[in-house]
């Protein structure tokens, strides 16, 4: 009788089950009146007819709680847009979640946001697109957008939400930095983020359009270093640079898997925004699967997680716990290679490619942007 070998265990089997995801990001929507180039969206965005209703919605929330999630952050396209908005907040806080709206404020009125208030929503985060109507509604592909984003800041100091101004930064609004510091203060942000547009999605497809130019990252630095002092205590500034320009690879994500996941507005569920630019990738859904089976199971999940499937060079690394081998779309989009080290990192051997790209994009007068826009 020939002698049953019992099946080789896989790395997927002995793997311990990861921590529990602390945040979770729900795209409720891809539709915006915006069309902003630098989205961090798919190209191929998802139409209203396949979005999850407010009651797989309310499903969902209760699942990430069950979890162990804790805060819950309501995206989109603009979140503002689902004319069920109120009953979803209701339902995440009946979850027992931290809600935070990020949302660029349009579609938004005095009375919804009251509604808002009383549904328990704990945070507002504001886009902006520039400090005056002819930057913002150039850059947001809206006219009119500015001056609405500005009286809607204004309903949200009235009724007392913690606010805070999430400014997307790149080659044609850096040189206004002081200003939309100053600017968020007035608004009665408690912070601002500045992230210096990351290159997924829209924004990949516009990076010739909107990557900053040296000099204007270095005068980003000196000015938050100084506006840090001017306004301490008044108003905190997170500052995300640009990660081109940086040695080493921001830890994307905190590492593949490790604490945060996005549902896409059909209940697919994501490690990642930009996740869906990685080939061969199998993505499950909240729909059919339950969300704990995914995180603690799910292929993509399990796709980065740990060091297993980094290359050598970052296995070896003592920053390899630090930067967990940097941004694994980021990787794909650069190199062509999901698995290969973030091509940010300068011992990678597509740093000086890297650098050349750079310098070609921005020894040139920027394009013209290519505005997001649904598919019809
Ligand atoms: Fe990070 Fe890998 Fe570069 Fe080391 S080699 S710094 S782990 S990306
Ligand atoms: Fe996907 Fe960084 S955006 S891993």
């Amino acid at each position: 009788m020939t002698a049953v070998h019992p099946a080789p265990v896989s790395a997927r089997q002995v793997r311990p089950p990861p921590e529990a995801p602390l945040a979770m990001l729900a795209e409720l929507t891809h539709r915006c009146p915006l069309a902003c180039p630098y989205c961090s969206n798919p190209l191929e965005l998802t139409g209203r007819e396949r979005e999850l209703t407010a009651e797989q919605w309310a499903g969902v929330f209760r699942q990430a709680a069950g979890l162990g999630v804790l805060q819950l952050h309501l995206s989109g396209g603009e979140p503002a847009s689902r004319p069920d908005l109120v009953q979803i907040v209701t339902a995440a806080r009946e979850a027992g979640l931290y809600t935070n709206l990020i949302t660029s404020g349009i579609g938004l009125t005095g009375r919804r946001l009251e509604e808002l208030d009383a549904a328990g929503l704990d945070h507002v985060q504001l886009s902006l697109q520039g400090v005056n109507a002819g930057i913002a509604d150039h850059v947001g592909g809206y006219k009119g957008g500015f001056d609405r984003k500005m009286m809607v800041a204004a309903e949200i100091a009235r009724i007392g939400f913690p606010l805070t101004i999430n400014a997307v930064m790149h080659r044609h609004n850096l040189g206004d930095l002081a200003q939309t510091i100053a600017l968020a203060h007035r608004l009665g942000a408690r912070r601002i983020e500045i992230a210096c547009v990351q290159f997924q999605g829209w924004a990949l497809r516009n990076r010739a359009a909107l990557q900053p130019t040296r000099e204007q990252v270095e005068d980003a630095k000196r000015i938050v270093a100084q506006a840090r002092v001017d306004y301490a205590g008044r108003l905190s500034i997170d500052f995300v640079p640009p990660d081109y320009f940086a040695d080493f690879p921001k830890a994307c994500m905190n590492g593949w898997g490790s604490t945060g996941l996005n549902i896409a507005p059909d209940g697919k569920v994501l490690p990642c925004h930009a996740a869906e630019i990685i080939p061969g990738l199998q993505f499950q859904n909240v729909l059919t699967t339950p969300l704990a089976e995914i995180w603690n199971d799910g292929p993509a999940f399990n796709a980065f997680r740990g060091t297993d499937w980094m290359p050598e060079l970052c296995r070896a690394c003592d920053r390899r716990d630090i930067d967990h081998g940097g941004c694994r779309c980021q990787a794909m989009a650069l190199a062509g290679d999901a698995r290969a080290t973030d091509p940010v990192c300068r011992r990678s051997p597509h740093r000086a490619a890297l650098d050349a790209l750079i310098a070609a994009e921005t020894g040139v007068a920027p394009p013209p942007f290519e505005y997001r826009r649904m598919p019809h």
